[in-house]
């Protein structure tokens, strides 16, 4: 047998340790079961709807090539595309947009361009990777705030220096809550510094997104809306002021130093849209879903379900078997649950994180709650 170099030694024990600690992680391909983890909370991907419109608008444009052939600053740029993130920016009442090919490079590429030496960004300690993996990238002070806590948030800003950008998620990815978005802006305010929300979980669901249903678009400094979620598509734009957008396109190395997206994805994602302007059935019956799922666990005895209002529900198993033990029964009865391990979510606060979709019927978000249960009781 040929030895290990120490490169194969040192990812021989890292694989080891993820084993022993049960977080190791492996691909699946779909399952064909109940779907209650994709993000596709309200059926657009699977959308036959949808498919129709995003075919007829690639018949309509004839002339369109199969590849981008480039970053959009040398040949991978069109009028299309200029045209469509004009069009998503004025639908979600902002001056601008710039579109990334996905969530992850928009928050890379804003985090790590905007915030100089100097600077700080403060962040909610629950805030998604990307927006942590920016933050590393730049050169700013970086510190997190206790999750959705003004005090803490408070703390934080009294000892920021030099441009201070504060970061939440309207929905957050991981627990589902939503943040306080109000107050946090009123904070921010106070202290001059400047509010980006990530809006990857809320657009859809909360229609344009929880900043434009409070209404306060105009004192928002930059928003990430992401198409891979509820648009159930892929890429991602970043709103923002006239300024920002130029500022993006000179400064953001995930935006400059990669290949367009191709047509058949800006057509899918104007199509998307067009589609949500006309998803009010979709929003109500998920709506239904997320009461009636609550309201079938409310008062359970064995575990704790997070609070929130949103499509994804957690209930906290606190322990990485223990979470996988029960997806895996659940699983086994038919039911797509994804266990999230640890160090994805702290430990001690390993859970199942249930997506909730428009589509899910009653009778399967009921015989999920009546699993869930059971599984909690016999374990
Ligand atoms: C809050 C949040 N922001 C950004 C992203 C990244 O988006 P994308 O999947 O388009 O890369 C995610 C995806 O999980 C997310 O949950």
């Amino acid at each position: 047998m040929i030895p290990l170099n120490k490169a194969e030694e040192f990812i021989k024990a890292r694989l080891a340790e993820r084993q022993a600690t049960g977080a190791y992680r492996a691909l699946k391909p779909e399952s064909g079961l109940v779907d209650f983890c994709s993000n596709d909370y309200m059926g657009f991907a699977r959308s036959s709807a949808l498919k129709k419109l995003i075919d007829e608008e690639i018949q309509a444009n004839k002339g369109s090539l199969n590849g981008s052939t480039g970053s959009r600053l040398l040949s991978g740029n069109t009028a299309y595309a200029e045209k469509l993130e004009q069009d998503i920016a004025a639908y979600h009442q902002s001056e601008t947009g710039l579109m990334y090919n996905s969530g992850y490079d928009a928050n890379v590429g804003l985090f790590s361009s905007l915030p100089q030496k100097g600077d700080t960004i403060i962040m909610d300690e629950l805030a998604h990777a990307s927006i942590i993996d920016g933050a590393r990238l730049s050169f700013a002070n970086r510190y997190n705030f206790r999750h959705n806590d003004l005090e803490s948030l408070e703390e934080k800003l009294k000892h920021a220096k030099g441009n201070c950008y504060v970061v939440v998620e309207s929905v957050y990815s991981m627990d589902g809550d939503t943040s306080p978005l109000r107050e946090i802006l009123e904070l921010t305010e106070l202290y001059s510094a400047s509010l980006i929300v990530d809006e990857a979980h809320a657009v859809g669901i909360y229609k344009k997104g929880v900043v434009c249903k409070l209404g306060l678009e105009s004192r928002v400094f930059a928003r990430v809306v992401t198409f891979g979620k509820a648009l159930g598509c892929h890429g991602a734009i970043v709103l923002g002021s006239t300024l920002l957008r130029p500022y993006l396109i000179n400064f953001s190395r995930s935006f400059i130093y990669t290949t367009a997206a191709p047509f058949h994805q800006l057509a899918s994602v104007k199509m998307a849209y067009e589609l949500l302007g006309s998803a009010d059935d979709e929003i109500e019956k998920l709506k239904d879903n997320i009461i009636l799922f609550k309201k079938l666990l409310s008062g359970n005895k064995y575990f704790t379900l997070l609070t929130s209002d949103s499509a994804i529900q957690c209930v906290i198993l606190g322990d990485n078997n223990k979470a996988r033990e029960v997806g895996t029964k659940l699983r086994n009865a038919g039911l797509d649950v994804r266990p999230i391990l640890s160090p994805t979510v702290p430990q001690g606060t390993e859970r199942l994180r249930i997506c909730l979709h428009a589509f899910n019927t009653i009778d399967e978000i009921t015989l999920l709650a009546d699993m869930l249960t059971k599984y909690n009781y016999a374990g």
